[in-house]
């Protein structure tokens, strides 16, 4: 664990602080509200429950007990409504927003609704955290942003054009996020998370992450499909990661302030490795996978390969990745295991 988060841990505990967790139903969200809530702070969230879903909190209330859990406060609303938000960041020290539709398919399906959330949505974040004078607002930004920039790895101020439009609302939300620093002074700080995975992250529906959708289609002795060749690469990022980044960003000095960060391993890994990977981790659990692999078409609207270069992260706020992909397979897939059978 690097020193400056066990600083910034040491201080929390001395001192607890007020947070807002948006979209802490879902899967980045309610890893983030049992950190928190484990640390003694006091948590309100704020979901509507599109994607997120009351088990999830419902499982992390049964992991922290009845005193952990007291200093919850759910609100159920919809970034889309000022009021909600304005009611959600009073009194509120630290803002994590991570309320968001997500998915480049669902986001070519459905521009509007994703443009309105995710855009309109964020906006309405911002304006509230600025009016209630929140002492910091971290928000969930994306790899997509990095659209057809083919440079790997991928360093923060070079990016491309967006490839989705889930990736141009991401966008957006960065250049909002910069506009409202230079208009009102209103600081943030941006993660672009990279194909996060981990206890939680939903497996069912048309719109589950690779990782999540391959482990219930292993265990359910159904096919892996593959999209393309099976040698796009990801960087994928163990959810306690991406947990470490935004307390560290919630608690980063000056000059890390008004800034975006990659949030990932800094490693590759093809799909076609990621398929052995899961497959030897889910036989070490017991489930036994000998199929091969179906390849079909590539998927619109996808990057072909991504890697971070998380050395700003590091630099700036102390970032230090706990978990390569292995390593975080090895703490999820027991989850995986009970919850999908
Ligand atoms: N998981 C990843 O790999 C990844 C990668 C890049 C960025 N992100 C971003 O991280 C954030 C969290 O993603 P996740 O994987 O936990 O997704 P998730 O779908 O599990 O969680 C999103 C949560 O936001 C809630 N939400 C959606 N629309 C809302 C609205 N209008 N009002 C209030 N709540 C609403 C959902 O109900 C859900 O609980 C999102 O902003 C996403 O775009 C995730």
């Amino acid at each position: 664990m690097s020193t400056r988060y066990q600083k910034v841990l040491a201080d929390l505990n001395t001192s607890p602080k007020r947070w807002l967790v948006t979209g802490c139903a879902g899967f980045i969200g309610s890893n983030l509200l049992e950190t928190l809530l484990q640390m003694g702070q006091t948590v309100v969230g704020l979901d509507n429950f599109a994607t997120g879903h009351q088990y999830n909190l419902d499982e992390v209330q049964k992991i922290v007990g009845p005193e952990k859990w007291a200093k919850f406060t759910l609100i159920e609303g919809d970034i889309r409504d000022q009021a909600a938000c304005a009611k959600a960041v009073k009194d509120v020290d630290f803002v994590l927003h991570q309320a968001a539709l997500g998915s480049v398919p669902r986001s070519l399906k459905d521009p509007v609704t994703t443009n309105d959330v995710n855009i309109s949505g964020f906006l309405n974040m911002l304006v509230a955290a600025r009016d209630a004078g929140v002492k910091s607002f971290v928000y969930a930004a994306s790899s997509s942003t990095y659209g057809d920039h083919e440079a790997l790895p991928k360093v923060e101020d070079r990016i491309g054009h967006p490839l989705s439009p889930y990736a141009v609302t991401k966008f957006v939300n960065e250049l909002y996020a910069d506009v409202f620093a230079r208009s009102y002074g209103f600081g943030s700080i941006g993660l672009r998370y990279f194909n996060v995975f981990g206890k939680r992250q939903d497996p069912n529906g048309a719109y589950a992450a690779v990782i999540p959708k391959w482990v219930s289609a292993m265990i359910r002795n159904e096919d892996v499909v593959v999209n393309g060749d099976g040698e796009t690469s990801r960087d994928f990022c163990y959810v306690e990661n991406a947990v470490q980044a935004n307390i560290l960003a919630a608690l980063a000095q000056p000059e890390g302030v008004n800034q975006v960060y990659n949030v990932a391993f800094n490693a590759r890994t093809s799909l076609n490795e990621l398929f052995q990977y899961l497959a030897k981790s889910l036989g070490n659990n017991g489930v036994v996978y000998d199929k091969q692999p179906v390849y079909a078409d590539f998927r619109a609207g996808d990057v072909r390969h991504s890697q971070a270069d998380i050395s700003k992260a590091k630099n700036l706020l102390g970032y230090e990745p706990m978990h390569n992909i292995v390593q975080g397979l090895e703490v999820a897939m027991p989850w995986y295991t009970q919850f999908l059978r």
